[in-house]
């Protein structure tokens, strides 16, 4: 009889995703929508299972890794669905010979349409706007009422130019913005065509741009890469979005900022110490707040849970999992 391995999910996630894994295994699976596990159950029901659904909520870490391990030499797979894999000890993983996946691509489009839609509702003071109407103090047109910043015609700059980032250069050409980019790696000259992308060097876009949009990965290189310093450089009128990751951004300076008048306004889906965020956010009218939904669309989150599927049935069968971010790990096996 083929060995059906024990499967954990850790949260909630779109059904296509339980057929693929009852197929292959025994699923144990959190089944109450929204219900995040705490580190301590997370503890306690991870080590048995040789595969681990996981969110980005979820700290795997070495001490779970190693837990797991220990409980069952078999455990053998992390698939984390989300692009982004701070939450995981990558390195833990692969040392202690386990694979770990990630769910890139599939989400990039949603993801740059809500930096684009938090950038429009932030310059444009939609969501202040829809307060004031809501709570009846419309009486009426007036020149003044509620004037933003103009998005057309503006300076975009994105920091990290990768698939996200590339996208949000398509949203922004269809909206007439000058593009500016900084990233690692530059592109081709052929690509900085194709995406209208002026190529500069993190402090001049900062000084430059009118809208500062951040689509890097978070990694100990990007822990703060806009703090006090970077902050100061951007101009008076200038909008900050961060749909990448919390900690990219020193949350206490850009309260700062935003309290001096520094840079007019925010626009964020992520936060430093996610869930909790900075209380003084809470009471700023220019800044737009939303809870982590980058990637927030029926059809993208279905993808990206059959993604995470995917890759655990492929390794289940000996193949190599499409997305595994730590390959080194097969060759040992
Ligand atoms: C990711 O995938 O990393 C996003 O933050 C959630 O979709």
């Amino acid at each position: 009889m083929t060995h059906r391995p024990k499967i954990l999910v850790t949260q909630k996630v779109s059904d296509p995703a339980y057929p693929l894994l009852e197929a292959i295994g025994d699923v144990e699976a959190n089944q109450e929508e929204g219900v995040i596990w705490s580190y301590a159950e997370l503890l306690r029901r991870g080590p048995g299972h040789e595969y681990i659904f996981c969110l980005l909520t979820d700290t795997i870490d070495e001490q779970f890794l190693k837990a797991c391990a220990e409980a069952n030499p078999r455990t053998k797979m992390i698939a984390n669905m989300a692009v982004g894999f701070n939450n995981v000890d990558l390195a833990a993983a692969t040392r202690l010979g386990i694979a770990v996946s990630n769910t890139p691509g599939v989400l990039s489009d949603t993801t740059a349409d809500l930096a684009f839609g938090l950038l429009m509702a932030t310059a444009r003071r939609i969501p202040e706007a829809e307060r004031y109407l809501r709570a009846g103090k419309y009486t009426g047109w007036g020149p003044l009422l509620l004037c933003g910043a103009e998005v057309h015609h503006a300076t975009l700059g994105l920091v990290g130019c990768g698939r996200i980032g590339k996208i949000m250069a398509r949203r922004a050409s269809g909206f007439d913005m000058k593009i500016l980019y900084s990233n690692v790696h530059r592109m081709s000259p052929e690509e900085e065509a194709e995406y209208h992308a002026t190529y500069l060097p993190l402090d001049e876009l900062l000084q430059q741009a009118d809208f500062v949009s951040l689509h890097t990965p978070y990694m100990p290189a990007t822990h703060h890469l806009i703090g006090e310093r970077e902050l100061g450089l951007m101009k008076p009128s200038a909008i900050l979005i961060n749909t990448a990751r919390g900690p990219v951004v020193d949350e206490k300076a850009l309260v700062g900022a935003l309290r001096r008048g520094q840079i007019a306004g925010a626009g964020l889906d992520v936060f430093e110490h996610e869930p909790a965020v900075e209380p003084e956010l809470l009471t700023m009218e220019n800044v737009v707040l939303l809870p982590h939904i980058g990637s927030a669309s029926l059809q993208t989150r279905a993808l990206m849970a059959t993604m995470a599927s995917d890759n655990l049935v492929a390794f289940h069968k000996g193949q190599r999992p499409p997305n595994i971010l730590n390959p080194e790990v097969l060759e040992k096996a």
